[in-house]
């Protein structure tokens, strides 16, 4: 798919810059899961975990140093595997391990099966379809496995988020919009934006989010809203959370981020 191939080309760009800056957050020990998944993810202890767009892999990391027995990492670009591959033996940790794959195609070459699929912090709007996504998180699971989820919020990627430090609430992206938002800069968060590779983002709505799940077997254990975002979309302040920001005028207006937790469905689930 033509969009992917953009993507993949303009995500490389910056997978150098992203193992630079992340080797100096772990190695620091500035590198952390923000504090919503911290408390809504629960004891890893043990557990095989399966990492979806895991970037140059410092998230992977964390989690494996948390008590995880091993974190495998998958990302769609070539570098990123590379890089976190750097990482990780650049750190000594060892249970880890990293694979490249589409996640719109992850199905077709991999039939391993894990406790727990984790993906977080700017993925869903990088797959152009949620209902292959969320078939594939069934596929990754073991029966009594669970999902976590954690990501800017649909509701907040419809703004202009440009005009919302000055508590500005304008439509500029389609809630309902079927293609894709296309940009010419990738990156801003971990490094420098590069500039000059198309980047694909697609909306998808909170109901695309839940009816994915629940159409693919899964059954949703919670959904959290929150006011405050992962990365600073201009002019937001550090919360007093971890890894995360807020407008000071945005304790309870609109919600930037959720989360959410599902299992595998059985038939005694009774709603
Ligand atoms: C904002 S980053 C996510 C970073 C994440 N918070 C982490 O754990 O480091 C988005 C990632 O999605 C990856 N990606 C984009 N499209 C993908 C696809 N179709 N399949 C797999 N990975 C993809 C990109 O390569 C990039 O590393």
């Amino acid at each position: 798919m033509k969009e992917i191939d953009s993507n993949k080309e303009a995500w490389s760009k910056i997978s150098e810059d992203h193992y630079h800056t992340f080797l100096a957050e772990l190695k620091s020990g500035n590198h952390q899961l923000n504090d919503y998944i911290q408390k809504e993810l629960g004891d890893i202890s043990g557990k095989s975990i399966i990492h979806l767009q895991c970037n140059t892999g410092a998230d992977t990391i964390v989690l494996a140093n948390q008590g995880a027995k091993c974190v495998t990492g998958v990302d769609l670009v070539p570098e990123n595997i590379f890089y976190a591959r750097k990482l990780a033996s650049d750190l000594g940790v060892t249970n880890v391990t990293f694979f490249e794959s589409d996640i719109m195609t992850l199905s077709q070459v991999y039939s391993g099966k894990h406790d727990v699929v984790f993906t977080s912090e700017g993925v869903l709007g990088w797959l152009p379809d949620l209902n292959i996504w969320a078939k594939t998180v069934r596929n990754l699971l073991h029966d009594d496995g669970f999902l976590y989820v954690f990501d800017s919020h649909p509701f907040f990627l419809s703004l202009d988020e440009s005009k919302l430090s000055g508590e500005i609430y304008e439509i500029k992206y389609p809630y309902f919009g079927k293609t894709p938002d296309i940009d010419d800069s990738i990156g801003g968060y971990a490094s420098e934006a590069k500039h000059g590779v198309k980047a694909y983002f697609w909306m998808h709505t909170i109901s695309d989010i839940i009816n994915s799940l629940s159409s693919a077997g899964m059954y949703i254990e919670f959904f959290h809203e929150y006011p405050e975002n992962f990365y600073n979309s201009g002019n937001m302040l550090p919360s007093a959370k971890t890894g995360l920001f807020q407008y000071p005028y945005n304790a309870d207006k609109y919600p930037m981020s959720f989360s959410l937790k599902a299992s595998v469905y059985h038939s005694n689930q009774t709603n």
